[in-house]
């Protein structure tokens, strides 16, 4: 039954109804409060756990830096991020941001920052030798191992999923992310993921990236 359902509705159809469906029970709970920490509903799609998604495509949040978060969230409300007509996840989250005041946007990091970090699953393979050689024009801004540098803007690597920075860096290449006008962070890596060229650059130095893990 459930692979005829599959086979008559295209991946798009799907992938759509369930990012309204996610939508819908995300607003109903935020409307039946009024006390954003307390409501879970960053959780129904990142995780119970934090440690993302990769159906939803939603990344892992626990363990992320909060000034990054916090210029995440941002963007988001501000259709920084996500104003792109094909960045269908970007546009996803954007929904869940938009209401979002100040003050929400302080109270949910300082709730994502008592989430319990523990690594992700590996799920990208990829030539590190070939990896290694392409991060090294990245060790600049992002550090040597990966861990970010808050001073430059440029969030820690090695903890996120390894699906997700294969998607982001293929956003911006495409211009998804990063194209915004206002979006003068974004606009530093849409010039650094060009030499990645392709899926096979992409993929090679992500398995690098998430190789430098160190927690
Ligand atoms: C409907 C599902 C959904 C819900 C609910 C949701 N998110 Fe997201 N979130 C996503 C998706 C999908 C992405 C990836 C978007 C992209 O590719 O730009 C994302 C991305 C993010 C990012 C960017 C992370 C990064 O490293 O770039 C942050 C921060 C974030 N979400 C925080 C939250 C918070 C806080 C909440 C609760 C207020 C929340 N999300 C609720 C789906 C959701
Ligand atoms: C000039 C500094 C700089 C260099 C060099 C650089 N980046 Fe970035 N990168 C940034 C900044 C700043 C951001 C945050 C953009 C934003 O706020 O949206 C970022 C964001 C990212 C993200 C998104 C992470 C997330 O959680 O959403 C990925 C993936 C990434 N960089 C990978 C790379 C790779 C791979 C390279 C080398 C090919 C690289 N970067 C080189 C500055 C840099």
């Amino acid at each position: 039954m459930k692979n005829q359902i599959k086979r008559a509705i295209p991946k798009q159809i799907r992938r759509s109804a369930l990012f309204l469906m996610l939508s819908l029970t995300a607003s109903i709970c935020l409307s039946a409060s009024n006390e954003v920490v307390d409501n879970k509903y960053c959780t129904t799609c990142h995780g119970s756990d934090g440690r993302g998604n990769e159906a939803i495509q939603a990344p892992i949040l626990a363990g992320m830096e909060d000034w990054y978060l916090v210029r995440q969230l941002e963007n988001y409300r501000g259709n920084i991020r996500g104003f792109h007509p094909s960045d269908e996840r970007g546009i996803a989250m954007q929904a869940m941001a938009k209401n979002l005041s100040d003050e929400d946007i302080i109270d949910l990091v300082q709730w994502i920052k008592t989430w319990e970090y523990s690594p992700p699953d590996t799920t990208v393979t990829g030539d590190k030798t070939e990896g290694e050689k392409l991060y090294a024009s990245c060790a600049a801004c992002h550090g040597e191992n990966a861990d970010g540098n808050e001073t430059l803007g440029a969030p820690p690597l090695a903890y996120q999923n390894d699906w997700y920075l294969v998607t982001q860096l293929k956003n911006f290449l495409n211009g998804y992310r990063g194209t915004h006008e206002s979006d003068t962070f974004g606009q530093q890596m849409v010039a650094m993921a060009r030499p990645l060229k392709d899926d096979s650059g992409i993929r090679n130095v992500v398995a690098y990236i998430t190789s430098l893990r160190s927690k």
